[in-house]
């Protein structure tokens, strides 16, 4: 008899088994969205708006910051408000969603796919530093997942090199590194509150910077161009009698109402949210350590509080001789939960989403056409990770409860004991099981 959900046998988890749900709201946010709906103010620059961006950004340590319509849209503002466009190179880790680089490229710049370490799925600064150029003008890090690379010592390389650092912290909102809020590093941070991440209005995106000088370029860049009036006064910025009040060149990138309104509700629960996935998560890897050929994440020391977009771990495919798509598979039949588990992003190298040659605007001559062209990259540590070892699942697998944790460890005990099972099975059969699964 097989004993693995995936080859037949009897799951771990039935289909009535109920796990956390992912996004969740309340009450208040209902009550909150009625009043916005019942107001008229419904664009930008509204009260529910201003309020979030001074909340948030207080969360974060941040100076400054404000809305803008999402995630995307935060790094290219980023870049421009940096003064970097055509030619500029920016050194982008590999590992990403496709955003990270395609905002890069939406600016004409050149994103430098860069690999990153195999043991946190972050930046790899020795790989940075290779990369740096005389025409490198900055570094976006991601924080990636639930993982920090070193910021302190990514922080002198800027220095040294006068390079600017712009953060994409779409999957940390909560996270703090020597205790001070990530996205507060770096001369600007973008930030997602897409659906999917740990602070959420559907859509939406932020920016955090030190300067005023910035601030008054990110709000003019989100806002077709015009200059703060200072009405409302955010952030104690008067308009001074000296403000330089010309206008930019730019589109209309801004938040409405109702989303600030989902964002200042989601902010009331954002921190204790993250303290309980990061208890999970620690409690998780602590299991996870103990399991021959599984090895958790690399949590640096700095890290005093880390939030999760995913929550990552590896496997040994050398010594288990299978492939994490095959852990996977296993692994989201035996607990019911489908397309819960699944290997880390394709790299940007190989990613079906990234494809700049099909922009007819990016056509900016033969040597940009050449520079931009995401396979003449080499990073084999994440083309490793997303091929064969890396394992990601959404942080909602976090909310659930403490047993919880162990009920997942008992599921990959159990693949790992039978898993002669899973390495005889065709791949055809594997696919066949978990499609039934996803019914
Ligand atoms: C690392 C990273 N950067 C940027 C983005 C882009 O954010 P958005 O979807 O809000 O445009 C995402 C979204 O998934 C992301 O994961």
């Amino acid at each position: 008899m097989p004993k693995l959900a995936i080859s037949g046998g009897r799951a771990l988890c039935g289909k009535r088994r109920k796990w956390a749900n992912w996004p969740v709201s309340e009450e208040s946010d209902i009550n909150l969205i009625a009043k916005i709906t019942r107001s008229n103010r419904w664009s930008y620059d509204g009260p529910v708006e201003w309020e979030f961006a001074e909340k948030f950004a207080a969360y974060q340590g941040g100076k400054y910051g404000l809305c803008c319509t999402n995630g995307t849209v935060g790094i290219q503002l980023a870049l421009e408000a940096l003064g970097i466009g055509a030619y500029d190179e920016v050194i982008v880790p590999v590992m990403t969603w496709q955003a990270t680089a395609a905002a890069c490229i939406d600016v004409n710049a050149v994103p430098v796919l860069t690999d990153v370490e195999a043991d946190t799925w972050n930046l790899d600064l020795d790989a940075v530093e290779a990369n740096i150029t005389s025409r490198t003008r900055a570094i976006i890090v991601v924080h990636l997942y639930g993982c920090m690379t070193d910021i302190t010592r990514l922080q002198k390389i800027c220095k040294k090199h006068k390079l600017f650092l712009i953060e994409d912290c779409a999957h940390q909102p909560g996270s703090f590194w020597k205790g001070k809020g990530v996205g507060t590093f770096g001369d600007v941070s973008s930030w997602s509150f897409q659906e999917s991440k740990v602070l959420s209005s559907g859509e939406g995106g932020f920016n955090i910077c030190k300067s005023k000088d910035l601030f008054y370029k990110l709000y003019s860049l989100r806002n077709c161009g015009r200059p703060y009036e200072a009405d409302p006064v955010v952030f104690g910025l008067k308009k001074a009698a000296n403000m330089d009040t010309s206008t930019l060149q730019s589109g209309n990138y801004r938040l409405t109402e109702w989303q600030a309104g989902m964002l200042l509700g989601g902010l009331e629960r954002l921190d204790a949210q993250v303290k309980h996935r990061d208890a999970n998560a620690l409690l998780l890897n602590k299991l996870l350590e103990d399991i021959p050929g599984v090895h958790p994440m690399r949590r640096r020391k700095e890290v005093t509080q880390q939030s999760y977009f995913n929550f990552g771990f590896r496997i040994d495919p050398g010594e288990l001789k299978i492939s994490n798509l095959q852990f996977c598979a296993a692994m989201n039949t035996e607990l019911n939960m489908p397309d819960q588990f699944e290997p880390p992003y394709e790299p940007l190298n190989e990613c079906g989403l990234y494809k700049p040659h099909t922009k007819a605007r990016q056509n900016l001559g033969k040597k940009y056409w050449k520079e931009i062209d995401p396979t003449r990259f080499k990073t084999p540590v994440a083309k490793e990770a997303h091929d064969q070892s890396g394992v990601a699942c959404h942080h909602q697998i976090l909310m659930n409860k403490q047993e919880d944790m162990e009920l997942i460890t008992k599921a990959i005990k159990k693949i790992l004991d039978n898993i002669d099972e899973l390495r005889t099975m065709k791949p055809a059969a594997l696919i066949k099981r978990y499609q039934a699964l996803s019914r």
